[in-house]
């Protein structure tokens, strides 16, 4: 069964072109991550799945239903972390998921054992009594993430669920979302952590400018970098140590450390050992650091900025909080 659905989907916000021809597809159970930079059209692509917005063009489906014609089998599927705070301010934040839930169509009861169950899951049960205003910031993040839980829903979508998070609460979260999916929810997530989604996600999507420009795993993507091969040398050295070594694109010496650019860095090491070994140099320390999901999104989503100058060069990995 496919989770999700995009087809060409077009969105026009006046002459804005949010979305510019979005396909792919999520299969059910995947963790799946969505990444792009600010205003590459992520909110815009969710916003069309929960019925928020209406698409321009294309169709999206959600377990096979079509988000405009069947919205609310589709949107009864769907729990929903937004990016922003869109909440009932003034009520106590129990009966707030107790509405939720009821518009979903879960019987009073039912209703009122899934919030208290939602705000255990995410450790503010203490909290139930209290609005929503008077919650921190980082309650606020968990109990959107209660509100998404309070329905059981197929489908979790995290818009940005760790902006402005501590670290240990980020841990708690994707302890948490990890557990939802091993227990078969879909989950698809936008993150600026690029390192979030490499350690979580099954596939990522990279988008920028409303279009997708990759679908593929972390690991896939990773290995499109170029990895680096740190040797620190026993002795100070004069000049760059000549490595004609196939494979290699770049050498560069700073104080004893030598840092090698190769697309395997596990695949020249031992050329470089014999040939530093022969020109008389002795290594201390000898270090492989692999090309990051972060630096593979960057250049790929820099790439992108190259045919329209209009972008922002810098928009992008940790550009929003
Ligand atoms: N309601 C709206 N009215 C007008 N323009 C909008 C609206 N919502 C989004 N846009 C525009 O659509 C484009 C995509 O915005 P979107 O919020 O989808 O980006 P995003 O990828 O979620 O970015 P971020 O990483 O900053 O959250 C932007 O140019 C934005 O200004
Ligand atoms: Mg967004």
């Amino acid at each position: 069964m496919t989770a999700i659905v995009a087809d060409d989907l077009v969105k026009d916000y006046g002459d804005v072109r949010a979305l510019d021809g979005l396909s792919f597809e999520v299969e059910e159970g995947e963790f799946f991550g969505l990444l792009g930079p600010n205003g590459a059209g992520k909110t815009t692509f969710i916003n069309i799945l929960v019925g928020l917005a209406r698409s321009t063009g294309g169709n999206a489906e959600v377990f096979g239903f079509d988000v405009e014609a069947d919205y609310r089998e589709a949107r009864n599927r769907i729990g929903l972390a937004p990016q922003e705070f869109n909440v009932d301010r003034f009520f106590p934040i129990h009966e707030v998921l107790e509405h939720k839930a009821g518009y979903h169509g879960i019987a009073p009861e039912e209703a009122a054992r899934r919030a208290d169950e939602a705000l255990k899951t995410v450790d503010i049960y203490d909290k139930r009594e209290t609005r929503f205003d008077w919650l921190s910031g980082g309650m606020k993040r968990r109990f959107l993430l209660a509100r998404a839980l309070v329905t059981d829903p197929d489908l979790l979508i995290l818009d940005e669920p760790t902006a402005g998070v501590d670290v240990e609460l980020r841990r708690d979260l994707w302890d948490l979302v990890q557990r939802l999916n091993d227990d078969g929810t879909t989950v698809l997530l936008t993150t600026h952590y690029i390192e979030e989604a490499e350690r979580l996600c099954d596939r990522v999507a990279i988008m920028d400018a409303g279009k997708k420009i990759e679908v593929a795993t972390p690991e896939d993507l990773q290995s499109r970098g170029t990895d680096t091969l740190v040797v620190t040398l026993a002795n100070d050295t004069v000049g760059v140590p000549d490595l004609d070594i196939e494979g290699v694109y770049d050498v560069s010496l700073e104080g004893r450390e030598l840092s090698i650019t190769a697309d395997s860095a596990g695949g020249v090491a031992p050329d470089v050992v014999r040939a530093l070994d022969r020109s008389g140099h002795a290594i201390e320390n000898l270090d492989i650091r692999r090309a990051s999901l972060e630096e593979v999104f960057v250049d790929m989503t820099r790439l992108d900025d190259d045919d329209s100058p209009d972008d922002q060069p810098e928009a992008t990995a940790e550009a929003s909080r």
